[in-house]
Parts: structure tokens; C-alpha cells; sequence
């Protein structure tokens, strides 16, 4: 139902229809630095005190937050044909990633989409858990050193980070990183921390001219372009027989008998994307999994005791922490979401954090309750990996890997908090733990 005009905030001075209740400009303004510092708590409090669909008070481009299911389906599948991903986020994004499957508009993306789709095959996803188990037992062996002397301090986040980027460069590229991964992440972070700075700042200058943040982004970017040279010379230099049966993503990039063969720069682009996308993301959820578990110690030992309930634990980790805490459309043609209208050229932001805690769609969405899961994901309300056409194309590997990473460490090793403070929360591209998160770890006897 369209709300009444009495709920519409009073903003004058700009062409911009209010078409949805929303927070106060003058607060915002005034509350700049915390929304920075915190933008979630300022996009769960405006959908608590405003609605599910709401409009901030920002002159241009008209700025809608989408916190309902209902929404959410409206804007990422029915009607996304009336949606682009002409936003400053993935125009941002694309400083780092260039025009890969993730930030491409769609005449780009529907061909490459169908070419990349066979990667990502069932055999391929299995084939994932050999890269899986050889990054786990290199795991091992680093903290089986670390606790020699029984426990260790351990930074969970850089070596969910490390591991994942590892799995992603093997599964996807058959290659191994190891020696640099810690390295890499780095600059993935770097890279995407200037993605952030820039989408906050609108006075953001073109990155070639070299202010601190286009600086630190641009060396960092120019550490991906190594690496994505390294992976595709070492394929040059090992490629698999034509008529092997698996081919992975990089045999697709490469193929010389494409219909129309990729060009240097878009082999280059979907490197970098898949680089980026297929770790950071991993990483974030498996990170925040694990804090939920240390501060639940009773789900932790069932996990022990029933390994098969890291699928769900992984599940609801991504409920209550989805990486992708916003999914951002521009809007191409007038939309009517739930009754209000959006006009063309709006932005729309679709939050899988708010939805994601929306207690009209989750009972007790707070609590962390994996066995919501064990009847499988629900279609409406929960979407870690997006929804529609452009629905996460990593998401069954991700989902295997998680489950897999989650129970190997969880049956091998102990683990808790080092102190009882949550864990600060930085909404950066993926959500990320301020200071990392620091575990102290034992082996499990035997
Ligand atoms: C827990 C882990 C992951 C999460 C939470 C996640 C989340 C997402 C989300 C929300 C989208 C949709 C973005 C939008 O609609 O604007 C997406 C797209 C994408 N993801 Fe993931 N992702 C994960 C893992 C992966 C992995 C493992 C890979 C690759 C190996 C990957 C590669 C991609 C790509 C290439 C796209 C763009 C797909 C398209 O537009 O066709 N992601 N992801």
C-alpha cells in the first residue's frame, strides 16, 4: 500500500520526488560521520523507524533502500529488465575488476554468462573439494607448528582469507599461490577499501591523478595485473590436452575456437573478477561464522559432535552476516515496488543485511538458530547470493567449500574468543572484522 502523504519527510529545495518515507535530511547531515563510520546501524534504524521500502533524503540521483522480500524480488527478478548495474558501487568496483561477469551490463554479460555457466558444472564444484582438503591440511600444518607449545593466537579472518584465495586460484586457474597469497589478499583488500572510499566521497578524483587513495588503490590493482599475468603465462606454459574433460575457467577464457575469443583485456577483467569475488566473499562468511560459533560454545561442540550441521551453520552464518550486505540496481524505467513508485534513473539499494534481520520474514532474526535451515534455503527473504539473472554464479562452490571448512576445522581443531566484546564490524564491499579476528586455537586430542 502506498503510504500516506503525512508520512513523507519535508524536503524542499530539490526536483527529486519524494515518493517513499524516509529519514530526515537535516539529521543525515548532520549524522554524516557515524553513517560513514556505521552504515548499518543507520540503514536498520531508517527501515525500523520509516518502512520496508524507504527514500533517503538525497537530491540526485533519487536513493531508495529496499529492507522487504517482497521488494527485493520486485527489483532483482521481476522486474530487472527494467534495471542496470549503472551504479557509483559497481562503476567503483570496476576501477578494480574491469568489465567482468560481476560489474557488466547486460548485452556484455548474457554471452559471457552462457560461456562461463559449464565452469561452473557439478564435476568442476567436485573438483573444488580436492583444492579444498589440500588447503585445509596445508592449514594444518602451519598451526600443528603454531601450538607445538600447545595453544596459539591465531588471526582467523587473514587465514580464512588466505586459504580461500588459495582454493579460488586453484579450482578456477590451476594455480597455486601459496607463496603469495598473503600478499594478494592484501591488495585485494587495499583495492576494495579505495573502492569504499571513493563511493563515500563524492568529490572522489578520477583515479589516475594520484591523491593517497587512488594511489595505494592504483599499486594495489597493479599487484591483481601481476598476478592475473602470472596465472595465464602458467597456463600458456602448462595448458591441459584439448580433450581433457574437465575444463576449468581458465580453459573457457582461453579457448582459441570461441565464437568470437576473448580479447587481452577482457581475459584480464574476468581474471580479476573471479580473484576478487571468488575469496573475499568466502573469506567474510566464514570469518563471521566462526565468531558465531566462539560465542556460542554449545554449537560449536554440537558441530563437533554432528559434523553434517556445518551446511546449516554456514547458512545461517550468511543469513545473520551476508558479505554482500548491499545489492545496488539504477533503475531505468518507473517501477511500482510494493505500491510506491521509483521513478526511472532512481537508485536502488537492495539489503540483504536488513532483510536478512526483517522479523516479518525471520522468526527471532537476531538469534543465531542454524536449524532454520534444515529444511532446506528458503526462495523468499534470504539472499547471501543475490537473486535472479545475476545470481551469485560462485554459489554452490562457495556453499561446499564453507560447509567443508567449517567442519574440517571445527572436528581437528579447538577454538574460542580471546575476550568478550562483539566483534566490530566494518561494512566495507564485504563486511569485515575491525582488528581481524583474533582465536585462540589448540589441536583436538585424539
Ligand atoms: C559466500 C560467498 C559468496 C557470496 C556471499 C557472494 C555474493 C554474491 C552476490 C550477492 C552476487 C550478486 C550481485 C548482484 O546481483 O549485484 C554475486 C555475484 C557474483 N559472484 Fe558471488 N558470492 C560468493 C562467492 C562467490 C564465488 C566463490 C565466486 C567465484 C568463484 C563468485 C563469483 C561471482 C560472480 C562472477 C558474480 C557475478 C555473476 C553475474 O552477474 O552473472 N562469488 N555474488
Amino acid at each position: 500500500m502506498a503510504p500516506d502523504s503525512k508520512d513523507m519527510p519535508k524536503r524542499y529545495g530539490w526536483n527529486t520526488p519524494v515518493t517513499a518515507p524516509g529519514p530526515d535530511g537535516g539529521l543525515m547531515l548532520r549524522s554524516i560521520k557515524a553513517i560513514i563510520k556505521d552504515p548499518l546501524t543507520y540503514l536498520t534504524q531508517s527501515h525500523a523507524d520509516h518502512g520496508s521500502i524507504i527514500q533517503f533524503p538525497i537530491p540526485k540521483p533519487a536513493t531508495y533502500s529496499i529492507g522487504s522480500a517482497v521488494g527485493a524480488r520486485e527489483v532483482l527478478v521481476a522486474q530487472q529488465q527494467e534495471t542496470s548495474k549503472q551504479t557509483l558501487q559497481y562503476r567503483n568496483l570496476a576501477l578494480v575488476t574491469g568489465e567482468g561477469l560481476l560489474t557488466a551490463e547486460t548485452q556484455a554479460w548474457r554471452p559471457r554468462r552462457r560461456m562461463l555457466q559449464p565452469a561452473f558444472h557439478r564435476e568442476m564444484v567436485a573438483l573444488t573439494e580436492g583444492h579444498v582438503i589440500a588447503g585445509l591440511a596445508q592449514l594444518d600444518k602451519q598451526w600443528q607448528i603454531a601450538t607445538e607449545a600447545g595453544t596459539a593466537i591465531v588471526d582467523m579472518d587473514e587465514a580464512m582469507m588466505t586459504l580461500a584465495l588459495e582454493i579460488t586460484c586453484n579450482a578456477l586457474f590451476g594455480l597455486d599461490v601459496s607463496g603469495e597469497a598473503t600478499e594478494l589478499t592484501s591488495a585485494t583488500l587495499t583495492a576494495l577499501h579505495g573502492v569504499v572510499a571513493r563511493a563515500q566521497n563524492p568529490l572522489a578524483l578520477p583515479i589516475a591523478i594520484p591523491t593517497p587513495n587512488n594511489w595505494r588503490m592504483s599499486r594495489a590493482i597493479h599487484r591483481l595485473d601481476e598476478a592475473v599475468s602470472e596465472i595465464i603465462q602458467a597456463r600458456e606454459q602448462d595448458r591441459l590436452p584439448s580433450d581433457s574433460p574437465i575444463r576449468d575457467m581458465l580453459d573457457v577464457l582461453l579457448d582459441p575456437d570461441l565464437e568470437i575469443p576473448l580479447t587481452s583485456k577482457q581475459i584480464r577483467d574476468e581474471i580479476a573478477t573471479f580473484i576478487v569475488a571468488g575469496h573475499e566473499t568466502v573469506a567474510s562468511a566464514l570469518t563471521w561464522a566462526w565468531d558465531l560459533l566462539v560465542r556460542n560454545p554449545s554449537e560449536l561442540e554440537r558441530l563437533r559432535e554432528e559434523p553434517d550441521r556445518a551446511q546449516l551453520i554456514f547458512d545461517e552464518s550468511l543469513r545473520l552476516y551476508p558479505p554482500a550486505w548491499v545489492i545496488t540496481r539504477r533503475i531505468s524505467a518507473d517501477l511500482e515496488v510494493e505500491g510506491i513508485e521509483i521513478p526511472a534513473k532512481s537508485l536502488v539499494i537492495v539489503s540483504p543485511w536488513v532483510i536478512h534481520r526483517n522479523a516479518e520474514v525471520w522468526d527471532e532474526p537476531l538469534a543465531f538458530r542454524p536449524e532454520r535451515f534444515k529444511n532446506g534455503v528458503p526462495q523468499l527473504g534470504y539472499l547471501p547470493f543475490g537473486a535472479g539473472p545475476r545470481l551469485c554464479i560462485g554459489r554452490e562452490m562457495a556453499r561446499l567449500e564453507g560447509a567443508m571448512i567449517l567442519r574440517h576445522i571445527a572436528t581437528n581443531w579447538t577454538l574460542s574468543a580471546i575476550h568478550n566484546e562483539r566483534t566490530p564490524i566494518e561494512a566495507s564491499v564485504t563486511l569485515r572484522p575491525v582488528g581481524g579476528l583474533p582465536l585462540r586455537i589448540s589441536r583436538v586430542a585424539n
